[in-house]
């Protein structure tokens, strides 16, 4: 593996590499990469960058972590230029996080093995393999089973990313939101089909995630009532606790607690939430490695 850009891109052989030497991290295995790692957020981030943080730790790697607000870029220094600045300085592999899609992508033709930690609204691969080993870890393989993906796709990098991973894996996804964050056609592109009722696709599920409402990235499609979106939208206490199944519950984080997700349910018996960010960690530590022997 040289980069990892997206899971439109990730390979089925690059798949299972990560996925085996995730299971190997997990079980105690240690994989050296005693490379610099430069670690570039231009938007903010808690679990991204705090595991990728942790898995170099957990792989030799030392960290050259930009901290954009204190950084050149203040004086007008753009990403290309930043990048050939850290690979100068010894970075080989540029974990990066942006709010303009297709960034990695274009740092990628640089020299430097490149790792996309969230473009925009586009891709957010290593969260999308985080929640797979998640859920591979609770119920086993994910072939037939029935996953409802809820709230806010139209801003959502993890929806792009996570649902069209599972819908490879041979889950059958939902979608599921309100109209204006659920544009018509977007559950099709990824693999996955449009749930029009919330309680019925409940019902069937056997995953449901709640996705973050994303204030900051919403112009005119702001959602004004809190408290109506969650009366119609939100996994509530009731809605989810009275369900006949219960299903496993995830969300990617941050979450808007009390909006698309009540916040007792967090850690609840059957809630993945914590196991996700643990997964991600192992995993950012397994692709790591990995283009580590590309780039050694
Ligand atoms: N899920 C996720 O990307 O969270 P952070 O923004 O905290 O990294």
């Amino acid at each position: 593996m040289r980069h990892l850009l997206g899971i439109a891109e990730l390979t089925e052989t690059e798949l299972s590499a990560v996925l085996d030497r995730t299971a190997k991290i997990a079980q105690g295995a240690i994989f050296s990469f005693a490379q610099p790692v430069a670690l570039a957020f231009y938007e903010p981030s808690t679990r991204t960058e705090m595991s990728f943080v942790r898995a170099c730790q957990m792989v030799g790697a030392s960290v050259l972590r930009l901290l954009p607000e204190r950084a050149s870029v203040v004086k007008g220094e753009g990403p290309e230029e930043t990048l050939h600045t850290l690979r100068a300085i010894g970075a080989r592999v540029l974990v990066v996080r942006s709010g303009e899609p297709l960034l990695p992508h274009r740092l990628s033709e640089l020299g430097v093995a490149v790792v996309n930690a969230g473009d925009g609204c586009h891709e957010h691969p290593t969260q999308a393999l985080a929640d797979l080993v998640a859920l591979q870890r609770a119920v086993g393989a994910v072939r037939g089973l029935r996953v409802l993906v809820v709230g806010d796709h139209l801003h959502s990098r993890v929806s792009r990313s996570t649902v069209r991973l599972l819908s490879q894996q041979g889950a059958k996804v939902e979608l599921a939101g309100p109209p204006d964050l659920l544009p018509e056609g977007f559950a099709e592109m990824l693999g996955a089909d449009h749930c029009p009722d919330l309680e019925q696709g409940l019902s069937r599920a056997d995953v449901v995630m709640a996705l973050r409402i994303q204030q900051e990235r919403m112009g005119q499609t702001v959602v004004a009532d809190l408290g109506a979106y969650r009366r119609q939208w939100g996994i509530t206490q009731e809605r989810y606790l009275g369900l006949r199944q219960v299903p496993w519950l995830m969300h990617p984080g941050p979450a808007n607690l009390g909006v698309e997700i009540d916040s007792e349910l967090v850690d609840g018996t059957k809630s993945l939430i914590r196991s996700q960010v643990t997964s991600g960690t192992q995993v950012r530590a397994a692709v790591l490695s990995l283009l580590g022997e590309e780039v050694a």
